[in-house]
């Protein structure tokens, strides 16, 4: 006899997952990022304008990011890969599903942890920072100013297609933790599969516009992933 096929299960995760670890979202503070406009931050034009700003900006969210636990959401995640196929879309740069012990993990808008070129035409080389500090002086092999490994407001997001066939593959389909406001990744949702479940998990869940086939839980990320995992397992 056939051994039957896992089930397969796709997380797509957004800022909000990480709240309950201490890292703040966009939408719970005004649409500033740290009290910063995204345009002074997160562009390409704010790179050009002022990369040391930037810079600075990304070696605090860096620092941040590393003195923070994944939470019990995270780990609930992780521990699923013991019985479900499990593949995670994140929005986020940080790198808390690696850390709760994830491994399959598409970073759509990058990862913090890592920096790659600011020269043209070398945006598929990524190098790991050593730390939380990117400086003035880190270059990569030809010359030009290393920059943050994220993908900002206006640029191309490589990992698009991938995570949109990882999308329409899903038997399950969990939304966790984003306003689905960040365009185009708000979008992959719709290429799930009609005959896929698909769940919403976000204390704002009934403000979020999502087609009609996706169940609400109003809840925060650990406890209405740990509800649903229970119904789901
Ligand atoms: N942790 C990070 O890496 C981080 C943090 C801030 C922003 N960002 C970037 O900003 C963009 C923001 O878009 P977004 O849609 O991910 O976030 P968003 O800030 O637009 O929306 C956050 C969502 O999380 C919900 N939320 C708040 N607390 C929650 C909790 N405890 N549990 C579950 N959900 C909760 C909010 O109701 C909201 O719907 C992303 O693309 C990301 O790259 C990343």
């Amino acid at each position: 006899m056939k051994p039957s096929k896992k089930k397969k299960i796709v997380l797509f995760s957004g800022a909000g997952i990480s709240a309950e670890s201490g890292i703040q979202t966009f939408r719970d503070s005004n649409g500033l990022w740290e009290q910063h406009k995204l345009e002074d931050v997160a562009t390409p034009e704010a790179w050009k304008k002022d990369p040391d700003l930037v810079t600075r900006f990304y070696n605090e969210r860096r620092k941040q990011i590393m003195e923070v636990m994944p939470n019990s959401a995270h780990e609930a995640i992780s521990k699923l890969e013991e019985s479900l196929d499990v593949s995670i879309i994140t929005q986020n740069i940080d790198d808390l599903h690696e850390r709760a012990g994830s491994t399959n993990i598409i970073h759509l808008h990058g990862n913090i942890r890592y920096s790659k070129s600011s020269g043209p035409d070398q945006e598929s080389q990524y190098y790991p920072i050593d730390g939380w500090q990117l400086t003035e002086s880190d270059k990569c092999p030809r010359g030009y100013r290393l920059r943050p490994h994220v993908v900002w407001f206006g640029e191309d997001v490589p990992a698009y297609e991938t995570a949109a066939i990882e999308i329409s593959s899903a038997d399950i389909l969990i939304v966790v933790g984003t306003s689905l406001q960040v365009h185009p990744a708000a979008g992959l949702i719709n290429f799930a599969s009609t005959n896929a479940q698909k769940f919403i998990v976000d204390p704002n869940a009934d403000q979020l516009v999502v087609p009609p086939d996706f169940q609400k839980i109003n809840k925060g990320a650990s406890q209405g992933i740990i509800d649903l995992i229970k119904i789901l397992t």
